[in-house]
């Protein structure tokens, strides 16, 4: 049973499965991919969480914030970008995991993945929306009221969900039924579009620093950490720093918890690696290059809006376009929110194009239905079917579910993942000592292990809440592995007849084409 449970995919036969059919195109050079990964790093966190996070969590130390979280970020990436060279198929973490730590964690991954792209994208339709109702609302016009956001929000102060008094967010599922039908219709096209949405966003995150920078008063950056430099806790019981209502944890490290959202995306780089040209060079320079330019960029962000604004009169909708308007300068607004309604649509494309990558991965091993999730279809060569059910879950959470309860379940599951990614890398380097590694994680084991333990004390740095809703989650991940992937496993499958039957298995799909 625990041999089953622990049953590892051959590295070989990852690559091996690569070649055969319902293959994506390979389309994807190192700029398309940074361009992904900027696509889907710049938008809903820092256009509206950095708003939240200082005003709440951080004060202007949130700076520190987005570097602590960077930096967490950069470890796992490399330890990423070592796994997407060697591995270079769709389906990211996951496929890491099968390969190395063993069927039930692999699935554990991909489930939280679903968690990440599904929710993430639910939670930036929402992000959206915000900013959507901001640039129309320059015109004068206005969704009405009960349909204008989700039916309920969490109160911080109180720490219980409220009534809004409205019915749904319908700008939320207009945008993820639009994207849903780009993305169908095939990723040569995705990507052109995301290109020029993130060329839009970074031109206006660039006139954001350097136009705010001529209004920033350095007095509004004291007191720097008005909440402390720390902010952990152990399911509600505070254990570093200050804490709030019900122990929720307050300070630096607390608004990094929150705003690591902000880097949510980079690595759905590595999920592209099948449509890559050169995947094992250009996936793990997509993945650092556009990390490293979006930490940049955010710490800029933050120093000019902290020092533009006082902390605790930021705004918590709209942060970055208001903090213009209490400058004296509103006809910026219109810009960045309209910078901000591109940059977020551009998010969505990148996280909902990612999210039924990892269903095919799963697929293909027989983890999930694979006559729905492994469909490719005929002319478009996209996984259409899970394409269309993602859309509809993104437009039916983001529509209900409020930004703030979404934000956070998201990162508490991508922490978690990247936590199993460095510590895969170290089992691999142990188990497949001579695999090919195009690109090799520098320093291991010490890189992993910093990895692991900086996304664990970001764990840590979130309300105990989220650890409730993680584990929900992972149980219900659990009894579907229990009650049908595990009886539809693949490699349950091939290794009841034998490692040969499996490799005759790959030889007749080459035979069949
Ligand atoms: N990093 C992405 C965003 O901030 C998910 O919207």
């Amino acid at each position: 049973m625990v041999k089953r449970l622990m049953a590892r995919k051959p590295l070989e036969t990852i690559l091996e499965e690569a070649k055969g059919d319902n293959r994506l195109r390979r389309v994807l050079g190192p700029w398309a991919l940074t361009s992904l990964g900027i696509g889907c790093v710049i938008g809903t966190g820092i256009f509206v969480l950095t708003g939240i996070a200082a005003h709440d969590k951080a004060g202007p130390a949130l700076m520190l914030s987005y570097a602590v979280a960077g930096v967490a970020c950069v470890f796992a990436a490399l330890c990423y970008a070592e796994f997407a060279s060697m591995v270079p198929v769709a389906g990211s973490a996951f496929t890491y995991a099968y390969a190395t730590v063993g069927e039930l964690f692999a699935w554990i991954i991909g489930w939280d993945l679903i968690l990440e792209y599904t929710v993430a994208s639910a939670t930036v339709a929402h992000g959206w929306s915000k900013y959507f109702q901001d640039f129309i609302g320059i015109f004068h016009l206005h969704v009405p009221k009960v349909l204008s956001n989700a039916p309920f929000d969490f109160d911080p102060a109180i720490g219980k969900l409220i009534p809004t008094g409205t019915w749904v967010d319908f700008p939320a599922i207009v945008v993820a039924l639009l994207v849903t039908i780009i993305l169908v219709k095939g990723i040569k096209e995705s990507a052109t579009f995301n290109n020029a949405m993130v060329i839009l966003k970074v031109a206006v995150v660039l006139f954001v620093i350097v136009v705010g920078a001529f209004y920033v008063d350095p007095k509004n950056w004291i007191p720097f950490a008005p909440y402390g430099w720390t902010g952990i806790s152990m399911f509600g019981h505070t254990v570093l720093g200050q804490s709030g209502e019900g122990g929720l944890p307050l300070g630096m490290l607390a608004g990094a918890g929150v705003i690591f959202f902000a880097y949510i995306g980079f690595d759905s780089v590595s999920t592209h690696a099948e449509e890559a040209k050169n995947p094992q060079r250009d996936v793990p320079i997509g993945i650092m290059a556009s990390l490293v330019i979006c930490t940049a960029l955010y710490i800029a962000v933050t120093a000019v809006i902290t020092g533009m604004v006082p902390y605790n009169k930021i705004s918590v909708e709209a942060p970055v376009s208001n903090a213009f308007a209490q400058v004296g300068l509103p006809w910026a607004q219109f810009l960045i929110s309209l910078a901000a309604v591109a940059g977020i649509t551009s998010v969505l494309l990148v996280l909902m194009l990612s999210q039924p990558r990892v269903m095919l991965a799963m697929a293909r091993d027989g983890l999930v239905p694979k006559s729905f999730f492994g469909a490719v279809h005929e002319k478009f060569r996209t996984p259409w079917k899970s394409t269309i059910l993602t859309g509809c879950l993104v437009a039916t959470m983001g529509a209900l579910i409020p930004l703030r309860v979404l934000a956070e379940l998201v990162n508490i599951g991508t922490l978690l993942a990247f936590v199993i990614v460095c510590i895969a890398v170290m089992i691999m380097r142990k188990t497949h000592p001579d695999a090919v590694r195009p690109f090799h994680c520098p320093w291991v084991p010490v890189i992993p292990i910093l990895g692991v333990l900086m996304c664990s004390m970001l764990m840590f740095a979130l309300p105990k809440e989220n650890w409730i809703r993680l584990f929900v989650w992972l149980f219900i991940g659990l009894l579907i592995y229990f009650f049908y992937g595990r009886k539809h496993s693949e490699l349950h499958k091939r290794n009841m007849s034998g490692l040969e039957a499996a490799q005759e298995e790959v030889k007749a799909q080459y035979e069949d084409r």
